[in-house]
């Protein structure tokens, strides 16, 4: 059976879904492969937005009016979505924050300001997002501490055998990237988290790029620290989540001060508020809060092991596809992939590629992803990546490819 024939998932109801798939661009119809960077949204979640707007804004956690009520039990419910779409035990366990690198940030500056000491070592990998390095460059700069990196092969896999030795030094923490989103390589999260465990290393798990293509269950992995963006899994921007144990939170100081995350405030002294409300100061971005439980409601309707496997075959269609492309160097070739494909044409810049597709109605990413250092290990400027979403077609694929293959005739 060929991957067409196999897939399970049913694409054109997906699409009808997305009100921007049937759009041009540049004359062509929109071949949307930059995923990774944002995936679009159906047309429920851009609804409730202005539902939101139209009919229940409010200010949450402060009134006794009804729409103060409305919205604070919208809040509250996605709460619960994201609780039980991740498998965490409680919904003390969910904060709600900007995105992925929000998050991280909250994680440095509060765990890490409170446990990481002049000398000592925080652990990352070689394919990591800025947003995964820069951080705790910042904090081991401030406490005189050490940024360890467990080291890569050429496929773009984590050595594992120098990952184990860098876990006998002990660091502070493992902060690691589940999928990488330059390579689209699938790290062994599990078996990682158990080996940093039985060192007594804490983990957290940058899942920016693993929670709208892996189902995901927190206490399955057993992750200390669990982060991710809405905007990367059908829902809107601005928002994102961070999972943490509960004992792990309770036990870290407040990241920002302010409204709705005290009990009492005096001139003497304030008085923090419980979970998860210690970590939100001020007030949300509550439309998108809301709206991202609509975003997980489209996943939950189709389903992540269905979507897995679906993307899968697009990814196996593609790779056999652009293998055919004389001169193509695909950069990252794990094993285990994510619905990623990065590469090269011989002689052709990566930016080149891209705006000659974007003629085309194609939509990529090229660059170095955010990932400089491991486009360093590379020894290349940057690459083309197209990152498929649940929604793409294999027609999409041979579009792509006849793209490719007018760039080279460009190019020749
Ligand atoms: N981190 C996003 C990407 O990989 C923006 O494109």
């Amino acid at each position: 059976m060929t991957a067409i024939e196999k897939h399970t998932i049913n694409v054109t109801a997906i699409r009808s879904q997305f009100p921007i798939l049937s759009r041009n661009i540049n004359g062509k119809p929109l071949v949307y492969l930059d995923n990774g960077a944002t995936t679009q949204k159906p047309q429920r979640v851009i609804d409730a937005i202005t539902q939101y707007y139209a009919n229940e804004n409010a200010n949450i956690h402060r009134g006794v009016h009804t729409l103060s009520q409305l919205g604070t039990d919208a809040y509250e419910a996605t709460r619960e979505k994201v609780r039980a779409f991740i498998g965490a035990k409680s919904t003390h366990e969910i904060i709600f924050t900007k995105g992925t690198t929000d998050s991280i940030n909250l994680v440095a500056a509060t765990f890490g300001r409170q446990n990481i000491q002049a000398g000592e070592s925080i652990l990352i990998s070689a394919m990591e997002h800025h947003s995964n390095i820069v951080p705790w460059q910042m904090l081991c700069e401030e406490k005189g501490a050490k940024l360890n990196v467990i080291p890569i092969n050429d496929k773009g896999e984590i050595i594992y055998s120098e990952y184990l030795k860098l876990l006998e030094t002990k660091p502070k923490l493992l902060s690691v990237v589940y999928v990488s989103n330059a390579l689209g390589t699938i790290n062994p999260i599990k078996e990682m988290i158990a080996d940093a465990h039985s060192f007594g290393v804490p983990v957290l798990v940058d899942g920016a790029q693993a929670i709208q293509h892996l189902a995901v269950d927190v206490q399955d992995l057993d992750a200390d620290f669990f982060v991710f963006s809405g905007h990367k899994m059908y829902g809107p921007t601005g928002v994102g989540i961070l999972f943490g144990k509960e004992v792990l939170l309770n036990a870290m100081p407040p990241y920002q001060g302010g409204g709705d995350m005290i009990k009492t405030v005096s001139f003497a002294k304030t008085e923090y508020n419980d979970l998860p409300f210690k970590f939100e100061a001020g007030t949300p971005n509550i439309e998108a809060c809301i709206c991202l439980g609509k975003a997980i409601d489209f996943l939950n309707e189709i389903g992540l092991e269905a979507i897995a496997e679906y993307e899968h075959s697009l990814l196996t269609y593609a790779t056999e596809k652009l293998q055919n492309i004389e001169g193509i160097q695909f950069v990252g070739t794990a094993t285990e992939k994510s619905s990623v494909i990065s590469f090269n044409l011989e002689g052709i810049h990566p930016y080149d590629v891209g705006v000659i597709l974007d003629k085309m109605g194609i939509a990529v990413r090229t660059g170095h992803h955010c990932t400089q250092p491991l486009m360093a290990f590379f020894q290349i400027p940057g690459t083309v990546r197209a990152s498929f979403a649940c929604y793409n077609k294999f027609e999409e694929v041979d579009k792509l490819v006849e793209g490719l293959t007018k760039v080279k005739k460009m190019f020749a």
